[in-house]
């Protein structure tokens, strides 16, 4: 992409209305516009990022085993009778009324509908286990959105939701959840840690939240510091194996971390003081067991193999897509701007030309751009007649992880400039080797 040509509306100003950095960024530097209170217009580069994590998203559930459908955002009021929750579900939920004079809602979760669409389609043990998701707004009436897309109204999430013949199997469908998302964070570049939790409107005996540590996180998190060392690095997973997926969840969650609702300071006090940490986290995500609660009201039930008939065993496990885009500048920025983790990153690298309209530093920029997007790349060219001080400001904002700075006195000597945007450490090389070493980078972030 070239951003002369590219819809990049950056702010010079602060907005007022930003509280908290993640928000601020996010407006100054293009990515949304706020259409209500809690409502926002996902702008390209901001959509370009909602876009991978989504692509991430995707990815790991389906290792995982999970199979993704589409339900609609409106929901027949109906279903939410059945199982109790419209009544029960007060002012956050969105209620609409169509021309029929029918009852409908904006959905908040989609527990009622998808096990309305088990009940009218599986009806034998035979076709367990089974575990379906998708990605797709909701709608929250929140008392009190703020912080930009962190506590939004529409919001985009991934649910799932698992079917199970026994308790036993559940359980193996909620712990390999966990290892799925450790691995989606991971591969976001972000360290979201599960900890026990209260299971609120959603129900259920079973529950983990994850958080990622931040300042500006609206929970108040308890836990271990050996806890923020565990890693799942490459290592391979193989999701139907019951007790190596079960072991990684062990190991997960046997260091304390727990959030305010469900801390328990005498465990907490018995770890040695140096390890012992408060703080607080941003919630991207949360997974329940929650065994009939569902399938028992509302009819969701298989035939065994005796020929008995029972409800099915559920969870459902939920991944604040559009908050993570919020969550990943918590947790990576500076003073400057964004710092982009190359995961998830709206653009590979950012092409400075410190002298538009130079013949020889043009040319050596097209085609160092040229040779980037052959390499499958997806670079953007700061090819705006501007001075260099307000390209370095834009690329620091928009926080793209590597820069590569043209200019006629380096290209003279057949060198550009590679800058860490993390770092802020520069190397001259040659535009080759620059292009070589983008290409080795994102070799491994595909
Ligand atoms: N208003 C919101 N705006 C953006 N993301 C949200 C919002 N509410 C929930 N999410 C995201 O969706 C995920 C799954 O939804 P869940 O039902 O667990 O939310 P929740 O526990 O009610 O969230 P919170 O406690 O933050 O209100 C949450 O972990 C969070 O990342
Ligand atoms: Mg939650």
């Amino acid at each position: 992409m070239r951003l002369s040509r590219y819809f990049l509306p950056v702010l010079k100003e602060n907005p007022a209305e930003a509280q908290i950095v993640s928000h601020r960024y996010m407006l100054r530097a293009g990515m949304i516009k706020q259409q209500a209170a809690g409502i926002y217009s996902w702008l390209p580069m901001g959509f370009k990022v909602l876009r991978r994590i989504e692509q991430i998203v995707h990815e790991e559930q389906q290792r995982a085993g999970h199979i993704p459908l589409l339900m609609p955002t409106l929901q027949p009021a109906d279903l939410w009778r059945e199982s109790g929750r419209y009544d029960d579900y007060g002012q956050e939920m969105l209620r609409i009324r169509d021309r029929h004079e029918r009852d409908m809602l904006y959905g908040p979760t989609n527990e009622e509908m998808i096990t309305d669409i088990f009940r009218s389609h599986v009806n034998s043990y035979k076709d367990l286990p089974l575990t379906l998701y998708h990605i797709q707004w909701k709608f929250r009436d929140e008392v009190r959105p703020r912080f930009g897309v962190m506590r939004g109204r529409e919001f985009l999430m991934k649910d799932g939701y698992n079917f199970d013949l026994t308790r036993e199997d559940a359980l193996h469908a909620y712990n390999r959840h966990m290892v799925s998302y450790l691995r989606t964070y991971e591969r976001m570049g972000l360290t979201a840690i599960p900890m026990r939790a209260d299971s609120g409107p959603i129900g259920g005996d079973d529950t983990h939240e994850f958080l990622v540590l931040a300042s500006t996180g609206e929970s108040e998190v308890f836990y271990d510091s050996a806890v923020t060392e565990l890693k799942l690095g490459d290592r391979a997973v193989d999701y139907d194996n019951r007790e190596e997926v079960a072991a990684i969840c062990a190991e997960f969650t046997t260091p304390y971390a727990r959030t305010d609702e469900t801390h328990d300071a005498a465990v907490f006090d018995a770890i040695p003081e140096g390890r012992r940490k408060v703080g607080r986290g941003i919630e991207v995500g949360q997974i329940f067991f929650f065994g009939t609660k569902y399938s028992e009201p509302m009819g969701a039930t298989v035939v065994t193999a005796d020929g008995s008939r029972v409800p099915v065993q559920m969870g459902s496990h939920g991944i604040g897509v559009s908050r993570l885009v919020g969550a990943l500048i918590e947790a990576n920025h500076d003073d400057k701007g964004i710092i982009w983790p190359e995961g998830v990153t709206p653009f590979s690298v950012g092409i400075v030309n410190l002298k538009q309209g130079d013949g020889s530093t043009d040319s050596a920029c097209e085609s160092i751009y040229a040779a980037l997007k052959a390499k499958g790349l997806d670079p953007l060219y700061d090819d705006r007649d501007e001075r260099a001080g307000a390209k370095f400001a834009t690329a620091d904002l928009i926080g793209l992880p590597w820069r590569i700075t043209v200019g006629p006195r380096g290209i003279a000597a057949n060198k550009v400039e590679l800058t860490s945007r993390r770092t802020g450490e520069s190397e001259e090389m040659s535009p080759e080797a620059a292009i070589d070493r983008m290409a080795k980078i994102y070799a491994e972030h595909p």
